[in-house]
């Protein structure tokens, strides 16, 4: 049974105030939620967007750190970035706020404060690495150590960015703190955590059986996790850049930002309507969407629910539909590597362009998978699309009254069965853009919303009125009557996706008001209405502009390359007898298989020249076993041997490391008899 709502509360992802915001983020989150804000607008609704910046977590202060400043300095940098960038693409927030005013300290500080005083916590005592120099409890990310999976030597202390791994600060062989450079010891250290196990009884019915609705990768990940089984989640950290923790015996802990963030979305409500917020939050007749990126899934589905819930006062959200995500050119997007298509930059670029960008990234939109952003897509659907179909219907319907008619509706004729079928076309297009737009599938409302366009072009181009002109005005006139109507309609239509081109249209057919209601209608405008003559609404992209944004890219990948480069120098010279330590020697591969659950190891038999040794290596992603069985490798013979997944491994393959991670094993270029000794 559908639920009846009152009103809507939508809210969109805070992004990380640490870069600004790329179009991966825009496709992810904001435009479908614009979207759907503006449509839901359009017909009337009480509705809220709400937005902000997330300013915490532990990135934002190795920024500062790394450049010298503050973290509030960065995050003042960042925020207005963002905010202005959304501005100017339209992105239709009531409010746009963030995690570092005092509204919100005070909320997410408030709102702990309950959950611990209602024994909603638990209290947990743990080692963690501590840097007696600094005196300071270590983020994962504020250590770095060997991966004990590919020996890269600079992985953090929560990933490998080499091999991809996802590790405990405790994996890393030899870790040492960013800060000092001192080796970390352990130190115990008391948090606060949410017990999510507690929660997964009514979690599993409200979202396994009551939200069966939810887009198959939403409702996918819940289970996944819910299988799993949930665990106690820490939501307190030792860090000096946050809410800080509001009990006694906190001092230098704050909130963790996973915890403070999605309270930002009832701060900023609250900051826009100190009076009136709780009917938003509280009331069962409000209707709350998160629009948010797939990465997020678990936090808006089952932690912040689960703190809403410990609360007791808070509505849980109606839907959370979830982006995949968009990769752009083949590559996945990266603020650290700067590959990205950046909006403030865009905006610069393409000026007055926003809907072009809107329209590509609807158009693509990752709502079922990964999608690729390329410019060569961007330009054609410019120009096969927008240019062609949708500008040019409406620049011949205006042209073309300006021509016959001075630019005033005329008076509709006669309907012959042509007009009536195309009418008839074209009066569904409501019903199936609202339908798409309920289920949250803004690429195929944008293909319906189109296909009017579509409709449009086909009938002036059947009714040729130009050829009539000359013998019978009184056709042309109801030709253009209905031509018209349909870029009235167009108009409406187009609001929620193109607010720009759509303000446009109703700007050169007089519109001042306009609904939702009246899509789909053939008499929108009046017999006898004075239009403005028009202007193109979109222009042809040509090549050198895209190909000028492609050398963009294929810059910054030089640019990272040498940065890798840079990152990566020569080490310092060392003697013959050093170097004569090392055995190398080249062995024939036996066999070679996959270790189980070790996604990144392969385990081999190789053929030493005396006799059959055991080797793992982590080379699983870049090579299939088959590939390697029979081939001749190089490997070091006198590495002390280590044990891998239960594997005892006795030596090391030896791999050229690419820039992106890739792995290349070293092979000799002529066979040569196992046991041969490198030099
Ligand atoms: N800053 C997070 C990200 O970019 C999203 C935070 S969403 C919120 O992944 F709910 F926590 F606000
Ligand atoms: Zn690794």
């Amino acid at each position: 049974m559908e639920k009846k709502f009152k009103r809507t509360l939508i809210t969109t992802a805070l992004p990380y105030a640490n870069g600004p915001v790329h179009i991966g983020h825009l496709a992810g989150v904001y435009v479908p939620a614009d979207i759907y804000a503006r449509y839901l607008r359009l017909k009337g609704e009480e509705v809220l967007m709400i937005g902000g910046s997330d300013e915490h977590g532990v990135p934002i202060t190795i920024k500062a750190k790394n450049e010298g400043i503050t973290p509030q300095d960065v995050v003042d940098r960042y925020h207005s970035i963002i905010k202005k960038s959304f501005e100017d693409l339209g992105i239709s927030f009531d409010i746009y706020s963030r995690t570092t005013s005092d509204i919100h300290k005070k909320t997410a500080s408030d709102f702990f404060k309950k959950l611990y005083d209602k024994g909603e916590f638990i209290e947990k005592t743990s080692e963690q690495y501590y840097d007696e120099e600094a005196k300071q409890f270590l983020a994962d990310r504020y250590i770095t150590g060997i991966c004990p999976h590919c020996k890269n030597e600079r992985a953090y202390g929560d990933q490998c960015e080499a091999c991809g791994t996802s590790l405990n600060a405790t994996d890393l062989i030899n870790p040492k703190s960013t800060i000092t450079g001192a080796t970390p010891v352990m130190k115990e250290t008391k948090h606060w955590y949410l017990p999510l196990d507690k929660h997964e009884g009514w979690l599993r019915q409200w979202i396994l059986e009551d939200h069966k609705e939810w887009k198959t990768n939403v409702y996918g990940q819940c289970k996944s996790w819910l299988d799993m089984g949930l665990q106690p989640r820490a939501v307190s950290r030792d860090l000096d850049w946050g809410v800080p923790v509001p009990v006694e015996g906190a001092e230098g802990k704050v909130l963790y930002v996973w915890f403070d963030a999605p309270i930002g979305y009832i701060s900023n409500t609250i900051e826009l309507l100190p009076n009136d917020w709780e009917k938003w939050w509280k009331s069962e007749d409000s209707k709350i969407v998160h629009f948010i990126g797939k990465d997020n899934i678990v936090f808006h589905c089952i932690v912040f629910p689960a703190m809403l819930k410990a609360d007791g006062t808070y509505q849980l959200p109606e839907n959370v539909p979830s982006n995949e995500f968009l990769n752009l050119e083949g590559d996945k997007i990266s603020t650290s590597r700067n590959w990205a298509v950046w909006l403030h930059e865009y905006l610069e670029e393409f000026p007055g362009k926003q809907d072009v960008l809107r329209y590509v990234l609807t158009a693509n939109a990752p709502e079922t998978k990964d999608n690729d952003f390329t410019w060569k897509d961007f330009q054609a659907r410019n120009n096969n699309e927008l240019v062609a179909v949708l500008g040019n219907f409406v620049n011949r319907a205006m042209v073309l009254t300006q021509k016959y008619f001075d630019c005033k509706v005329p008076a509709c004729g006669e309907l012959t069965d042509y007009d009536r079928a195309t009418l008839a076309d074209f009066a569904d297009v409501k019903k199936y853009v609202e339908d798409y737009l309920n289920q949250y599938r803004f690429r195929d409302a944008l293909k319906e919303a189109m296909n009017l366009a579509r409709i449009g072009n086909k009938y002036l181009a059947d009714t040729e009125p130009w050829k009539l002109a000359k013998t019978d005005m009184e056709r042309v006139a109801t030709i253009m009557n209905i031509s018209l109507q349909i870029t009235a309609n167009l108009a409406i239509a187009f609001e929620p996706f193109l607010p720009f081109s759509a303000q446009k249209m109703r700007d050169f057919l007089g519109m001042d008001k306009f609904d939702w209601a009246e899509l789909g209608r053939t008499n929108i405008l009046a017999t006898g209405t004075q239009l403005q003559s028009p202007e193109l609404l979109f222009e042809k992209i040509e090549d050198s502009v895209v190909e000028a944004q492609v050398q963009k890219l294929l810059d910054t990948k030089k640019a990272n390359e040498a940065a890798n480069y840079k990152a990566n120098p020569i080490r310092e010279n060392i003697d013959f007898e050093d170097f004569m330590k090392l055995d190398i020697r080249v062995g024939t591969v036996l066999e070679c298989q996959k270790v189980p659950k070790a996604d990144k190891l392969l385990q081999f038999k190789i053929n030493d020249g005396l006799e059959t040794r055991t080797i793992v290596s982590g080379i699983a992603k870049h090579y299939a076993p088959e590939d390697l069985i029979g081939k001749q490798v190089c490997f070091i013979a006198n590495l002390a041997p280590r044990k891998l997944k239960g594997i005892m491994s006795e030596g090391m393959i030896l791999s050229a490391e690419n820039h992106d991670g890739g792995l290349s094993v070293i092979m000799p270029s002529r066979e040569v008899k196992p046991g041969s000794e490198v030099k």
